[in-house]
């Protein structure tokens, strides 16, 4: 049996974290898929025993994916050990990093018809050579507002990696349902 790791990115950041998080489970002896959300309809659920989603944030809405998939596999979500992470800029500042404290977050956890047994905030990056120049100005501006970077020439990775291998060994403790 493996663990399940279902990602929603739009610039790859939750990815990365999906692997980092795949890579710490293999160290521990767990093996894992990691799976775009996005492109799964199909989900071998009798595979897994243990589940982890992540999705990450844009202009303040996880993908609507998201809350489709969540919705059409909350019976298959619930019945097994899972956990769930946000990724995010808010969450640069540590206060803003618990599932309590993260809007988003909370605002998800509250909304949703599946019951993480685990949940984990982490900062996303912020790489403005990446962007549109739409999306530049106005990560830009609530940079300029939140006292962030605004140096358009910078990709700066905020995802504090100790805290996600943390996550991964916590899940690892996740009992059995
Ligand atoms: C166009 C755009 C809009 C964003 N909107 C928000 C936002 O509303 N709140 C926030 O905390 N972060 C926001 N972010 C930051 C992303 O959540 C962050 O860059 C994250 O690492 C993206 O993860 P991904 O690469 O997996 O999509 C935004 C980023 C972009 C590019």
């Amino acid at each position: 049996m493996k663990t399940l790791i279902l990602f929603s990115t739009r610039d790859g950041q939750t990815r990365e974290i999906a692997s980092y998080i795949a890579s710490e489970l293999k160290e521990l002896g767990v093996e894992s898929d990691v799976v775009n959300l996005h492109r799964n309809a199909d989900i071998g659920w009798d595979n897994y025993d243990r589940v982890i989603i992540g999705a990450s944030i844009r202009y303040g809405h996880f993908h609507s994916s998201v809350d489709a998939f969540v919705k059409k596999h909350q019976r298959a979500l619930n019945s097994m050990p899972s956990a769930f992470f946000s990724v995010n800029l808010v969450a640069r500042k540590a206060e803003k990093r618990t599932p309590q404290t993260n809007s988003y977050t909370r605002k998800f956890l509250l909304a949703s018809p599946w019951k993480p047994d685990h949940c984990a905030v982490f900062a996303g990056a912020l790489r403005y050579p990446r962007y549109g120049w739409l999306d530049r100005v106005m990560i830009r501006f609530i940079m300029k507002m939140t006292g962030g970077e605004t140096d358009v020439r910078k990709e700066v990775v905020y995802t504090d990696w100790q805290q996600v291998a943390r996550f991964a060994h916590e899940i690892v403790q996740l009992a059995a349902k």
